[in-house]
């Protein structure tokens, strides 16, 4: 079978009956290790001569099915599949950057993502650049000698915004350097930043992936044209490998070499696999992925719709409204649906937007988007809390900020939760 469709390939991608046992569904195959045939299999496979299963911290045939099902929605050559997204984040990292080097971010991420950059990245020599994210040109004026990656997240949270990928990836381009693009709130369902000039792709798929709210993990997809050997500077990708007998890398492994080289040398060495257990559900979850992206985006339009009009509330950021700034950008780069993750302001500031999360009944309140449930955060009293007024402001999560991931039930009843709330503030 070849060239199947999007919806098709979210059921098959990756997944076979069973070969043994002939299971239908994928086997969580919760072990450890696996046997040799022998012992010039084993050195065989410790050489990366053949690729097989040897233990579960490099590579898991449950998590193998979660791998080529992402490479294959998302277009790319190979994926790798690890504990969380902020895993696949350092380890994308680790594969491109050497202690002193630098790269270049979006000021618009997620908070955790602007704390791992900004303080536990340090540790590591790791120098980030802040840019506007709307803005390519700031990308441009950010590049240096040193620079080695550009990051951003496609739709990007806590605020919905859209990003100009094909803009940013053209500053990209011309610095030599890839484009990482996190696609954790649009999903390929929604925007396949490979077609937008990305290099390589990171999800947290704990969010829409999995999509259930039940499993923490990451994934980090290979786009498989990057020119690792140009201009010397990806030593780990162009240069012999010490732990691997001189092998290097790209030449030997061609388009799929830098999905290699985070499995072999940053999943192997800095430990963050994933449970099968937890690729299960993720898989599982993404079987239906595209039905669940289509009443997301529903829904999550009703509702910015109806806030909209609201009298207690100043303004809606949601790039499904037609009014918005990021509208137009957003039926470009993400054709399939603004997403489901937004923000909107309310009268009354902080206390407002405390009085609203306490008041709450079928939305949960917590640290979370991407699951069945409505979910609702007030970021500047919690995830955003560590982070400067000035940094949380850039981050679009002042102090009115309430920030909605919409559910799966149906509109009237989130709506109407929604109200009640309001009208206790
Ligand atoms: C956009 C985005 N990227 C990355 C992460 C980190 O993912 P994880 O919590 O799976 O480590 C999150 C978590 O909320 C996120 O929202």
């Amino acid at each position: 079978m070849s060239d199947l469709k999007f919806d098709t390939l979210t059921i098959h991608a990756g997944a076979q009956p069973d070969p043994t046992t002939k299971a239908r569904a994928t086997p969580i195959y919760q072990t450890t290790s696996f046997v040799f045939d022998n012992v010039d299999h084993a050195a065989s496979l410790f050489n990366l001569q053949e690729f097989g299963n040897i233990y579960t911290r490099i590579g898991n045939p449950t998590c193998a099915v979660l791998e080529d099902r992402i490479a294959a929605l998302e277009g790319g050559t190979a994926a790798l599949a690890v504990g969380s997204g902020h895993a696949a984040q350092v380890i994308v990292f680790h594969t491109l950057l050497e202690p002193g080097d630098e790269f270049i971010a979006s000021k618009q991420l997620y908070g955790g993502s602007i704390n791992q950059f900004g303080h536990a990245f340090k540790k590591f020599g790791w120098e980030v650049k802040w840019v506007d994210g709307g803005d390519p040109a700031s990308f441009k004026s950010a590049v240096s000698p040193k620079t080695k990656a550009i990051f951003t997240e496609s739709i990007a949270n806590p605020g919905g915004i859209v990003v100009d990928l094909a803009g940013i990836s053209s500053v990209a381009k011309d610095a030599g350097i890839p484009l990482i693009v996190d696609n954790t709130l649009a999903t390929p369902a929604l925007c396949r930043p490979f077609e937008h000039g990305a290099d390589i792709i990171v999800h947290s798929a704990t969010k829409f992936l999995g999509g259930h709210g039940n499993s923490i993990g990451g994934l980090i997809v290979d786009g498989g044209s990057f020119d690792w050997s140009a201009g010397g500077k990806y030593p780990t990708l162009s240069e012999p490998c010490a732990s691997y007998h001189g092998v290097k890398l790209h030449e030997t492994f061609g388009p799929i070499a830098f999905a290699i080289a985070c499995r072999t040398l940053g999943l192997r060495d800095l430990g963050p696999a994933l449970s099968p257990f937890n690729a299960y559900l993720i898989a599982t979850g993404m079987e239906t992925l595209s039905l669940r992206m289509a009443r997301h985006c529903e829904n999550a339009q009703k509702l910015a719709e109806h806030l909209s009009g609201h009298d207690k509330v100043t303004w809606v950021s949601y790039a499904g409204l037609p009014k918005d700034p990021h509208h137009k950008l957003a039926q470009k780069i993400s054709p399939g649906g603004a997403g489901a993750v937004f923000t909107f302001g309310v009268k009354g500031g902080y206390e407002a937007g405390v009085s609203l999360v306490n008041s709450v009944e079928l939305f949960s309140h917590l640290a979370n988007v991407g699951d069945t449930r409505s979910l609702i955060i007030h970021p500047a009293s919690t995830t955003h809390r560590q982070l400067s007024e000035e940094q949380a402001a850039a981050a679009g999560a002042g102090p009115d900020v309430v920030r909605v991931s919409v559910g799966l039930e149906d509109p009237d009843d989130i709506i109407a939760d929604l109200d009640a709330a309001l009208s206790k503030i």
